[in-house]
């Protein structure tokens, strides 16, 4: 199965970025192809409307938009900013959305967070739950919040403590059969030429609404 995981921090020392890493190690031991991206590979302006319009997505929003494409899961580990989302990932995540065919669509996702807080960033994953499930994609029910993030890894990058590593193994292991059975059950990613052909569908349709209502 393709994982595509990454940290939606750019920081140098990102918490977050340790907490990927397991999991991606967790995923690669588990038999998943996984694409372990930086999220400075995704990096894009505000959303802008006129701008899309001109240009259509910016080339950071459609080298995420790719990379969603080609996976069938996504792992996500993300910091909770003043109590919610964090901003670059709803900017990124809202960019994506404008493409079509919508590209989180049946897409199983995991979620997780670090922070050195006490709450480990568990109100932020319940408010970035809402855009994907919105946007259709199938949002596993555990979310793994890592608190106290500044003391909770070793040196070699491992969870210092054994419950959370256990827990955090026992949830990934459970998210990825999860999300193979999904996969199977709904169909791989979607074939290029296969995308082509819908985007065009989508197009024509847009325009035929367009003349019936006028605007164009
Ligand atoms: C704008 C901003 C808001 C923050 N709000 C929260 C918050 O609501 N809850 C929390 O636990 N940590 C909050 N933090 C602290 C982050 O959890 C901390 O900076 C964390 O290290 C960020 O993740 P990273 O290490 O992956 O970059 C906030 C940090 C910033 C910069």
């Amino acid at each position: 199965m393709k994982v595509l995981a990454f940290a939606a921090s750019v920081r140098r020392g990102s918490f977050n970025r340790k907490l990927i890493a397991l999991a991606a190690r967790i995923a690669r031991e588990e038999q998943s192809e996984v694409d372990l991206a930086d999220f400075r590979d995704f990096s894009m302006p505000i959303y802008d409307g006129d701008l899309e319009e001109e240009q259509g997505l910016p080339e950071g929003a459609l080298e995420l938009k790719q990379r969603v494409e080609w996976a069938d899961a996504l792992i996500i580990s993300t910091p909770e900013y003043n109590f919610s989302i964090a901003g670059p990932l709803k900017n990124a995540f809202d960019w994506v959305s404008r493409a079509r065919p919508m590209p989180w669509r049946g897409k199983s996702v995991y979620l997780m967070s670090a922070s050195p807080s006490p709450m480990g960033g568990i109100r932020g994953l319940w408010q970035t739950r809402i855009p994907f499930e919105g946007c259709g994609a199938l949002v596993f029910p555990d979310m793994f919040a890592l608190p106290h993030a500044n003391t909770a890894f070793t040196k070699s990058g491992e969870l210092a403590e054994s419950r959370m590593a256990e827990r955090l193994h026992m949830e990934l292991v459970g998210f990825l059969r999860l999300a193979e059975a999904v996969s199977r059950i709904c169909g791989k990613a979607v074939p290029p030429r296969e995308r082509t052909r819908r985007s065009q569908i989508a197009a024509a349709l847009e325009e035929q609404t367009a003349i019936q209502s006028g605007s164009a």
